[in-house]
């Protein structure tokens, strides 16, 4: 097993081109399966999420062939409607292949879905979503069913603007006659993305981005070739780095408007942020100034998958903050860990109470999820010494060779193994 090994206290100077999003990956991987002509998506970010999700298509028959980071996807000629435990347990996008095979198929079997451990995590809103379109869904020993026979366009309200719902219901009803209508659908850019790609494709979607999502119905869709949009929790991830470390970096291939909750909060801790042409530059003297009151909302609220890193932030910013997550349940696995290295946290319920110390110091510690190992890391270049941040898979689900992309910068970092 791989750690991260981390020595503190070196600034971070220099340039990240950021990758394609894994959360507009995902849902478009799905997608494919809609299509009976090659794809090809460009800009492949090659992580072990990503990973199980072209699995999965293969393992109902899609061709994939990853040509220097180019994916050419062929799902003319898939033989399953289904897809298995061992399978849908690696990835919690596994539930998006219930849409993308009810448009394709009219019928589905999908097992429980696996991913990162950040509370009850329920896929109510997609399966009720379902049963308003006239689908019949049933749960057997770890299996969704769904018989889609019957299926039909309708309003659709849903009772929470979830990301993976929204991108579920569009997919299901891109090749459905009549016209659907999703209201209190999300509006994060990921499902704009979706959209864009859809329509890429031959459907008829608008409205993305705004709460109500419009999709009549298409016979047929048609191969195409896309390039899904950069990862704005990667380039956040680098932005509160830099705030925390201090120095000069200049994140490219990131839209500003991706990430303004956050730009606006990292004004506040007297860094200084400068957007142009899908770049964003970040300059701070890593003496960073407490947020107060922070929570975390849907889009363009500040994200949830940047709480844990802002929470790593406030450990060290001069004064209190409080960090409410109103999205996720269970989202503070983190803590803990960031408590051994001298943090001063306490969580009540969905509330973080932080007072900023004047340093860390270099601990043994663990990552439980994807965006708190994250904010491990992030602590561990600004603590005093060595820290090690072990069961680091969790980090490899959403960045390739964090450290790689940290050591550029300056940071002393490596990966050893045990
Ligand atoms: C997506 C992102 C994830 C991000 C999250 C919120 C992907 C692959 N993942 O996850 O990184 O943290 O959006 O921005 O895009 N909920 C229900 N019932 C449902 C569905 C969701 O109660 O059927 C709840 C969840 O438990 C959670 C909230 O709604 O409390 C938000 O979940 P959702 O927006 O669906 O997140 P995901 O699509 O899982």
């Amino acid at each position: 097993m791989s750690k991260l090994l981390i020595h503190g206290g070196h600034k971070l100077f220099g340039e990240i081109n950021i990758p394609a999003a894994k959360n507009s990956y995902l849902p478009i991987l799905a997608a494919c399966v809609l299509c009976e002509e090659e794809i090809v998506l460009h800009n492949y970010p090659d992580y072990t999420d990503t990973q199980s999700m072209c699995g999965i298509l293969s393992s109902i028959g899609a061709n994939i062939t990853n040509n220097g980071g180019d994916l050419l996807i062929d799902a003319s000629s898939l033989f399953s409607w289904g897809v298995e435990s061992e399978l849908a347990c690696q990835v919690r996008s596994s539930i998006f292949m219930l849409g993308a095979l009810l448009g394709r198929f009219r019928k589905a079997r999908v097992a429980y879905p696996g991913g990162c451990e950040i509370g009850a995590r329920p896929i109510d809103i997609h399966l009720s979503g379902f049963r308003k379109l006239g689908v019949k869904v049933e749960e057997r020993h770890g299996y969704i069913y769904c018989d889609a026979s019957k299926m039909h366009a309708s309003t659709v309200l849903l009772e929470f603007p979830s990301v993976g719902a929204t991108e579920s219901l569009m997919m299901a009803s891109v090749l459905l006659p009549g016209e659907t209508r999703l209201l209190n659908a999300a509006k994060e850019p990921e499902i704009e993305d979706l959209q864009n790609f859809l329509v890429a494709m031959g459907a008829d979607v608008c409205g993305a981005g705004s709460g109500e999502i419009v999709i009549k119905g298409v016979k047929k869709l048609h191969g195409c070739s896309y390039t899904p949009i950069n990862d704005r929790i990667i380039a956040g991830t680098y932005m509160i780095a830099t705030a925390m470390c201090g120095g000069e970096v200049l994140l490219k291939g990131v839209k500003a408007e991706h990430l303004r909750a956050l730009i606006d909060k990292l004004d506040k801790t007297a860094c200084v942020i400068e957007a142009k042409n899908d770049t964003i530059k970040v300059i701070s003297d890593g003496k960073p100034i407490a947020l107060g009151k922070v929570e975390t909302s849907v889009y363009p609220g500040l994200p949830t998958d940047l709480q844990a890193q802002i929470l790593a932030l406030s450990s060290i910013s001069k004064g209190s903050s409080m960090i409410v997550e109103n999205v996720f349940e269970s989202r503070f696995k983190h803590v803990p860990e960031l408590v051994k290295m001298g943090a001063d946290v306490h969580v009540k319920d969905r509330v973080a109470f932080v007072r900023g110390v004047e340093r860390l110091y270099g601990a043994s510690v663990s990552g439980m999820e994807l965006r708190g190992t994250a904010s491990l890391v992030l602590a561990g270049l600004v603590a005093e010494g060595y820290t090690t941040v072990s069961n680091i898979r969790h980090v490899d689900r959403g960045y390739k060779n964090i450290e790689n992309d940290l050591a550029s910068l300056g940071a002393d970092i490596k990966r050893i193994d045990d």
